[in-house]
This record gives C-alpha cells, structure tokens and sequence, in this order.
C-alpha cells in the first residue's frame, strides 16, 4: 500500500503529541508537515509544542504556525486538561527546530494544490487554519485528497452537554469545513473514548526505552491526573491519533456515512455536531462508529518504537 500524504493540522496538546509520533513513524502514512492553531493552548505555546513533539521524534518536516484565533469568538483553551505549557508533564526540553517563515493556511493552500488529489488534511483541533484554507482558495476543495477530522460526537459533549472542544471552540470554521465539497470523516468522542491509555498501554511505552516512548509516558501521567480531576475517568481517552488512524491503518476504525451539520448559535447547544444517520447517497460526510482498541494501540506503539533518535 502507498503512504498517504498528510498535512496533520494541530493544537499540541497531549493527544496532539501522540498524533505527531503516530504518524512520523507509522508507514502508512508519509507525513509531509505540521500546521499549528490555537485551541488547547495559545498559538506560539501549540507551536512552540510542536517543534518540541518534532525534536524528541527525531521528526525533520517543515512545522508552520497559522491562526492565533476563532474566525469570530474568543479563544479558549483547555489548560486544565493540558496544563499551562499546553504539554506539561516532561521536564522542559528546548526544540531542536523552529517554525517556518509563511502562514499555515498559505503553506496548505500551496501544498495541497502543488499535488491534485494526493495530499489529505488531518486536523486535530479547532478547524479555524482549515476554513481559512477554504475561504482564501476555494480551489483546494477540488485538490484535497480528503479531510479527516477530530471533533465532534453523535453522543454528547466533554466541554459542555452538547458539544466537543475542537468544535465548541470555532463553530463557524466546523461549519464551514463540514459545508464545502470535499470529503470529511468525522472522528468524535464516540470512538475516541473507546482509545484510552490503560496502564498496561502506558506500560508499553515506559517500558519501550527510547525517548519517545519515555516523553509520551511523562505526557500521560501528567494527562491521566489530570483527565481523572475534571472528568472522574480513572484512564485518560487519546483522542487525535484515532483520526490519523483513519488513513494510515483504515481496518481499525469503522466508519459509516452520514451527515454532519454544526449548530453555531442554540443557547445551550452551540458546538453540537448534528449527525444524521440517513445519509443520501453520494454523500460527501463519514462518520467513525467503532474502534479495534487492540489493534490501534499496537499500531502506535509500533510506530513510536520506530522512530529514530531526537534531533540535536
Ligand atoms: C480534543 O480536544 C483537545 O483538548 C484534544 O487535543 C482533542 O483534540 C478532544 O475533545
Ligand atoms: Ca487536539
């Protein structure tokens, strides 16, 4: 099977972190750069992150910084769950790597377009880099390969009753990402909560005695006190390397179609993705029901013992 090529779209964030070594070191995939925004943190933190995640996975792929902010409303992050760094838990470690001069959503743009039908999008936190993408080039609609995303449930909220942090964030970039022509996969808490770190999953990464499998155990002992404090789940759900799973292992999450709209202004609904499970035919929406947790885990842990050594 040739790799996909993807543009992994990002808030780092713990589960972002994952998502990162996940696909660098995953063959399924050919990660070919890292888009940042701001959700769990703000924008230079989720970045400066990023650069980190790319340093420690001895990951050599341009990194580009791109909105500081939701098209309308403003930022809120999720400090709570992801500390004040946005990655706490690891000692500190100076980045190896430094963002790219040119806006994430001109890089996308470029990229996708340079390559019709090749490159997809994952994106794994607020969709505000992706709407943007959209307003400014319509064009890479046609071009995109297709569009997986984490966010969003058919169940209920983790941020409010109804709605999903990525989307809660930038309501109005879900809408615009779920409304324009091109394929989307909606990955959301339905199936995320299914990929919890256990600790015999977070054995497999202390016990691996590479760094990258020693920072992913120092993010999830930070990440599962505090899950457990704000949500009373005793392990924590690792959400975004589920939508990587998508393309780079597609046997490990089920998926079915169906239609997606985004409620932007209920009083006490906005943010809450509205599936509709009688899709028509040819429609343009998928949504992931179910998760082979066995299989998804050895997936990422194989693919983080494959990594090689840290950039210096
Ligand atoms: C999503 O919100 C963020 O805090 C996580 O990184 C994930 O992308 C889960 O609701
Ligand atoms: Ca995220």
């Amino acid at each position: 099977m040739t790799a996909r090529q993807i543009i992994l779209d990002c808030d780092p964030g713990h589960d972002d972190a994952v998502a990162i070594l996940f696909a660098a070191g995953h063959p399924g995939v050919d990660l070919v750069g890292i888009t940042t925004v701001a959700g769990n943190q703000t924008l230079d933190r989720t970045t400066h992150n990023a650069c980190v995640v790319c340093s420690v996975g001895g990951i050599e792929v341009p990194v580009h910084a791109g909105a500081a902010r939701p098209l309308l409303r403003p930022l809120r992050t999720a400090a709570e769950i992801h500390g004040e760094s946005g990655l706490d838990g690891p000692a500190p470690i100076e980045p190896a790597v430094a963002p790219r001069a040119g806006h994430a959503v001109d890089w996308i743009i470029d990229t996708v377009l340079a390559a019709p039908g090749d490159v997809s999008l994952v994106a794994v936190g607020p969709l505000t880099n992706l709407a943007m993408a959209l307003r400014r080039e319509p064009a890479v609609a046609e071009a995109v390969r297709e569009v997986v995303i984490m966010g969003g449930s058919y169940t209920r909220g983790n941020t409010t009753p109804a709605a999903e942090f990525n989307i809660l964030v930038d309501p109005e970039a879900a809408s615009i990402v779920f409304e324009a022509p091109w394929p989307v996969t909606m990955v959301g808490l339905d199936v995320t909560h299914q990929a919890l770190c256990t600790p015999e999953v977070q054995r497999g990464f202390a016990e691996m005695g590479t760094p990258a499998g020693d920072f992913i155990d120092g993010l999830m002992r930070f990440f599962r006190g505090n899950y457990a404090g704000v949500t009373g789940m005793a392990d924590p759900p690792v959400h975004d390397p589920c939508a990587v799973a998508v393309l780079a292992d597609p046997d490990t999450v089920e998926v079915v179609p169906a239609t997606v709209q985004v409620e932007t202004s209920g009083a006490f609904t906005s943010g809450m993705t509205v599936v509709d499970f009688k899709a028509p035919a040819g429609s343009r929406h998928r949504v992931a029901t179910g998760l082979d947790a066995p299989r998804f885990w050895a997936a990422v842990h194989a693919a983080v013992a494959a990594l090689p050594a840290p950039l210096s």
